[in-house]
């Protein structure tokens, strides 16, 4: 955004009685297409600083730029509201009325640049499935979560890594073991004598001053490091947005010795190359559709059925529909039974079987033509550790003609390579890093990109499971990056992979209303395998 069009957004927002405090707050707000529904919802919330996290509080009550609006029937964004800061109460959202919903027929907007149908030409009914799976935990499993195989896992992560770091020409300079840099740390203490380290990060803390300190260890010893803002640093930079425990990184600079403990301090921090990726395409002839869907939570009492049968109605009715020759089912099918306590008072179906029943009935309306793909989750009946493998033969059994794999799983539909991964680690993303929001699970993917991991955090929210080989690393960029797990919704793209996240079918739970999250259910998010354009469907 040029500075003119800065210079009216803060304009407009000083008129509508709001001050944006700094400039990560200010390179959100210049992010958004339009501001309007930012000041609506402040004004709305009595909220007056916009400060980076109150705009991301305020983006959770509107809908975001890359989700297609809501259909009239559910004016969402309307009634959003933070809570009043006298009232003690935790609840913010003063929700509609809910009245029995009448089913309208799904909206068909042709001709739009997000559902155009020419874009989406191939009757899926006139091309063979062509599914080819790279990976897939299911059966391979082989560790015994020794502490050896939590070894191997992570100095295999640390080999892969660095060998894309090494490859990809990453370092200014061969990378020499922690333990000689230390050895030799008299000779390295000065900018002209730098050196450079790869190993596994444990974040400690940001000091007052700002900077960052953590450990490096490789397979040698463990170094302090202090990382410090360069000039220029964007807000994804590690020094202003962190680093995630067990994060492979590599960092050049010197080591601090004087009457304190020597440290290393860094000049420079190097991620894993990740150039600009050029897309595989399906050919003309198989130019078909996968549509991404995770989180349908069958059996939960929030479980949206009405908008399922609108779904279902749409796939026997819109020319669109046709084309969908996939639909991948990224986890939490079901809600499962006793995954936090307290549970059983939401769901509606208490018995995990009859969950699954449930489930295969729902997609048993999917026209013939449309091949499923069942991943698991963490609410699934499979072991929570990642990767996890495919759902019981037991439960597959209800299913006809169903694909089902572990979770992540890496395949490729017609050549075109889709990494799918539930999302579970999200929340430690969350947790780990300042840029990421529960509101921007994309922002949760990019950062997966970027360090080449899906799950970088041992001991945090995600329960991992130490394979001899780390597959949790992205080793080969995937053409299209699908997750869930947070309920949201976003389609769009970092250098050049397709990024969805998929949308859910609950509606919002006790829970997330307690913490003022508001999810972005009945989204129906469809990509053309040939021309990689996208569609995202409204059913709420
Ligand atoms: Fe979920
Ligand atoms: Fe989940």
């Amino acid at each position: 955004m040029v500075d003119g069009e800065w210079a009216e957004r803060q304009r407009q927002l000083t008129a509508a009685g709001l001050l944006v405090l700094g400039k990560a707050a200010q390179e959100r707000i210049q992010r958004l297409s339009d501001i309007s529904s930012l000041i609506e919802a402040a004004q709305r919330s009595n909220v007056v600083m916009l400060s980076e996290r109150a705009v991301e509080e305020m983006l959770t009550l509107v809908p975001s730029d890359q989700t297609i609006d809501a259909p009239p029937s559910t004016p969402r964004s309307e009634q959003a509201t933070l809570p009043d800061p006298e009232s003690q109460s935790t609840i913010g959202r003063t929700l509609a009325p809910v009245g029995t919903p009448v089913l309208a027929p799904p909206v068909r907007r042709y001709g739009l640049d997000h559902y155009n149908l020419d874009d989406f030409p191939m009757q899926a009914k006139d091309v063979d499935a062509e599914i080819e799976i790279h990976f897939d935990i299911t059966g391979r499993s082989t560790t015994e979560g020794k502490l050896q195989d939590i070894r191997s896992c992570f100095s295999d992560r640390l080999h892969q890594i660095r060998q894309m770091l090494i490859a990809g020409r990453a370092l200014p300079r061969r990378p020499i073991s922690a333990s000689e840099a230390w050895r030799n740390r008299q000779r390295h203490s000065s900018r002209d004598y730098e050196v450079t380290l790869v190993g596994l990060v444990s974040v400690d803390k940001w000091s007052k001053g700002g900077y960052l300190w953590f450990d490096i260890e490789d397979d040698s010893m463990q170094v302090r490091c202090m990382l410090k803002e360069p000039t220029g640093a964007s807000s994804f930079h590690p020094s202003l947005d962190g680093l995630m425990n067990d994060d492979v990184v590599g960092v050049s600079g010197h080591f601090v010795i004087g009457n304190r403990d020597p440290y290393f301090s860094v000049s420079d921090i190097h991620m894993p190359p990740l150039g600009m990726h050029s897309k595989a395409a399906a050919s003309e002839a198989e130019a078909v559709s996968a549509a991404f869907l995770s989180d349908v939570h069958v059996g939960s009492k929030t479980f949206l059925a009405p908008q399922w049968e609108k779904m279902i109605e749409w796939f026997r009715t819109d020319p669109l529909a046709r084309t969908v020759k996939y639909f991948v089912l990224s986890g939490d099918g079901v809600d499962g039974v006793g995954i936090y306590p307290g549970q059983e008072r939401h769901l509606a179906i208490k018995d995990l079987f009859n969950q699954y029943g449930e489930l295969a009935r729902l997609l048993e309306g999917l026209p013939d033509w449309v091949d499923l793909m069942i991943l698991p989750g963490n609410h699934d009946a499979v072991r929570p550790a990642e990767p996890q493998p495919a759902l019981d033969p037991e439960v597959q059994q209800g299913y006809s003609d169903a694909v089902f794999v572990g979770n992540p799983c890496d395949f490729s539909l017609h050549g075109v390579r889709i990494l799918s991964y539930h999302g579970k680690s999200i929340d430690d993303f969350v947790a780990g890093l300042r840029s990421v929001t529960y509101s921007s699970p994309e922002l949760a993917m990019r950062a997966m990109m970027e360090r080449r991991h899906l799950a970088p955090s041992w001991g945090g929210k995600t329960p991992l499971s130490p394979e001899p080989e780390d597959r949790m690393v992205i080793s080969t960029v995937p053409d299209i990056f699908v997750t869930g797990h947070v309920h949201g919704h976003y389609v769009g793209n970092h250098k050049g992979t397709t990024m969805v996240h998929s949308s859910t079918w609950q509606d919002q739970t006790d829970y997330q209303r307690m913490l003022g999250f508001q999810p972005k259910p009945c989204i129906l998010t469809v990509v053309n395998l040939h021309t990689h354009a996208t569609a995202s469907i409204p059913f709420a």
